[in-house]
């Protein structure tokens, strides 16, 4: 426990000189830790730059060695892509979705023809990407409908599993959607297929950004309060993990951030495994945008960025994720 008494003991002395501190210091951020979202579209030689992520961009498959080589060569582990789909291609039951020529499909397969094992991939599951309503899930009677969706997700897993995907990554908050992927994925041999699950993820203002730069933000009807979690919550997204670790979860990921960083503690101290946080796309324009008009320095990313380690996260996604070679210097 915490002792001693001023003047016999002043903290101060350990903070003297940048060496001191360093020697000291608690948490550290490597390359290792990080995961860099990537979003694609359609089209030739295309990089487009998305207004509400300064910074971000929108990378056709012809261009994402640009982004990729510049992630391996950081050193990062592993890509998560995500696909802004053509409006005619989208449809009530996000068919797009099933598609093997989709957007995703293709990277999978050009990442892997060009890269093998040198960076993994990670993909949502989910179907709001792909649906003219912009919800994750099937529609019935104005109602997001569970088992239903969950038959598509697990044909949208197997489908993602056979391209390459490393990392299926369930983002859809469906009640037992990860035991029926899992048990899918077996069967058709792909145990090796690992699953991050999206266990605490909240319905959030924060996600605006991210929906832009997909194409969902405009179209989409309503919140998606009845499947994402309520953020006056705490001990719901023990169960959530719970339940997840239960039905085979490799992984954990809890979103947004910054504002969820005493989930991410008690779901590290309650159940010791590996927990992701998901710096979201309005946290990421906030600070951006904030640097941009000089309200704060380029360290705030940083600090951002370390408290995700305090908190006990073993992983950050983070849109800076390409940038580490300024940041961590
Ligand atoms: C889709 C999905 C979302 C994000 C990741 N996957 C948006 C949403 O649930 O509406 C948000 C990521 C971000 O904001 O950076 N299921």
């Amino acid at each position: 426990m915490i002792t001693g008494k001023y003047p016999g003991l002043r903290l101060r002395r350990n903070r003297k000189v940048s060496w001191a501190r360093r020697l000291v210091q608690e948490n550290t951020l490597s390359p290792n830790d990080f995961i860099l979202p990537i979003f694609l579209i359609d089209g030739n030689n295309k990089k487009e730059s998305i207004a509400t992520m300064p910074g971000v961009y929108r990378y056709s498959i012809n261009r994402i060695a640009q982004i990729i080589d510049k992630a391996i060569k950081i050193g990062i582990p592993m890509v998560a892509l995500f696909p802004k789909t053509k409006n005619n291609l989208k449809d009530e039951i996000g068919s797009e979705a099933l598609n093997e020529n989709n957007l995703v499909c293709k990277a999978i397969i050009e990442i892997k023809k060009r890269y093998k094992n040198q960076i993994g991939i990670m993909c949502d599951v989910a179907l709001d990407p792909y649906t003219s309503h912009g919800h994750d899930g099937l529609i019935k009677s104005k109602q997001i409908i569970n088992d239903e969706t969950i038959e598509v997700l697990i044909n949208q897993s197997l489908l993602q599993a056979q391209m390459g995907c490393d990392i299926l990554a369930p983002s859809d908050m469906m009640d037992g959607r990860i035991g029926k992927i899992r048990k899918a994925l077996d069967k058709s041999n792909f145990q090796n297929v690992q699953i991050l699950s999206y266990a605490a993820k909240y319905a959030s203002s924060f996600y605006g950004p991210f929906r832009d730069a997909v194409g969902s933000n405009k179209s989409l009807k309503g919140d998606k309060k009845t499947y994402q979690m309520d953020y006056k919550n705490s001990d719901e997204a023990l169960r959530e993990v719970a339940l997840d670790i239960k039905e085979g979860a490799d992984m954990v990921m809890i979103k947004p951030g910054m504002p969820y960083l005493d989930i991410i503690k008690s779901i590290k101290d309650k159940f010791r495994i590996p927990v992701f946080a998901y710096q979201v796309s309005g946290e990421y324009s906030l600070i951006a945008n904030a640097i941009q008009k000089k309200l704060i320095n380029e360290d705030a990313i940083y600090e951002t960025l370390i408290s995700f380690k305090r908190a006990g996260a073993n992983a950050i996604i983070s849109y800076y994720a390409d940038r580490l070679d300024k940041i961590l210097t």
